[in-house]
């Protein structure tokens, strides 16, 4: 396995690859990786040729409140993870490259960002744009693999390369889960063990709202009303949001009509913990 962290050595390796007519798979992350990660790494080797994982904690998409200094960081382990699952490279961008004094141009989706998540992160998407359309045309991968963990993201970035025409891919790998149900964050380490045994109560929230979905309730209210309840049960979970949404647009739906997809989401904090968590059901 070979670690780049110059960008145009990097963008001259990817160049060469395809010249010899071989399909690069990219995996962007942030590091302190999981078993979510690999697993997109599993769905890029499926498809293409020479899979890129890059490593980079972007500033960018960090609110000035949010956890940019002490998000975890253990390049070591990550590097030797990623190698054990036969990952032929590793992109580890520095910031000062990646972002030098004069930037200044950044990539939005307008009406997309500010909505669900971007309505308690008001800059996260814009900042995830911009570095995945950089580490896009960094890798210049024709797959590109996201989870369906971060759901709004996954639906940003296609969004962005449909509208600007990026000539790769979108994969979407479904969600990693710990044996309670927990979705694999980098950002579980932060809880307590108290504050772990209660945060799979995201998890049950969907399931209840898959339940009721299924036993014919329509009425979002309803189905959000149910699932705060149980959210409200664990004394340390502080709800952020729960949104019932058509999964094709992202638009908030008062009734659930039949022969869309739903998208399910929601984010509770436990101390300055934030996770989120979703399921798309199909109606
Ligand atoms: P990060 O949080 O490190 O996640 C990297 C990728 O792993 C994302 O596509 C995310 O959806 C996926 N992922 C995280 N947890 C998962 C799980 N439990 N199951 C399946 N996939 C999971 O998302 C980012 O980094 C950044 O925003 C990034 C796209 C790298 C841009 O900076």
């Amino acid at each position: 396995m070979t670690i780049f962290t110059s960008l145009p050595e990097m963008q001259q390796l990817a160049e060469r690859i395809r010249q010899q007519g071989k399909r690069i798979g990219v995996v962007p992350t942030m590091g302190a990786l999981h078993a979510g990660h690999l697993s997109l790494i599993q769905h890029a080797q499926e498809k293409t040729d020479i899979v890129i994982t890059t490593i980079f904690v972007n500033p960018k998409q960090f609110g000035p409140t949010e956890d940019f200094e002490k998000y975890p960081r253990d390049i070591d382990r990550d590097v030797k993870m990623i190698e054990e699952c036969g990952c032929d490279i590793v992109f580890i961008p520095k910031k000062g490259e990646m972002y030098p004094e004069q930037f200044a141009t950044f990539v939005g989706t307008e009406s997309y960002e500010n909505i669900l998540e971007g309505k308690s992160r008001p800059s996260h998407f814009r900042g995830v744009t911009t570095v995945v359309a950089k580490l896009l045309h960094i890798t210049k991968p024709h797959v590109a693999v996201f989870g369906q963990k971060d759901a709004q993201q996954v639906f940003i970035v296609r969004k962005m390369v449909r509208d600007l025409n990026f000539d790769v891919q979108i994969i979407t790998a479904p969600i990693i889960r710990e044996s309670d149900g927990l979705a694999m964050s980098s950002r579980n380490v932060y809880l307590s063990s108290e504050e772990r045994k209660e945060a799979c109560v995201l998890f049950q929230s969907l399931q209840r709202a898959e339940k009721l979905i299924t036993e014919g309730e329509r009425v979002s209210s309803n189905i959000i009303f149910s699932m705060k309840n149980l959210v409200e049960e664990k004394p340390n979970a502080r709800l952020d949001y729960i949104s019932i949404a058509d999964w094709s647009t992202l638009e908030e739906m008062e009734t659930i009509r039949a022969g869309k997809e739903i998208l399910i989401s929601l984010a509770v904090r436990f101390g300055n913990t934030r996770l989120i968590d979703n399921t798309v059901v199909n109606v």
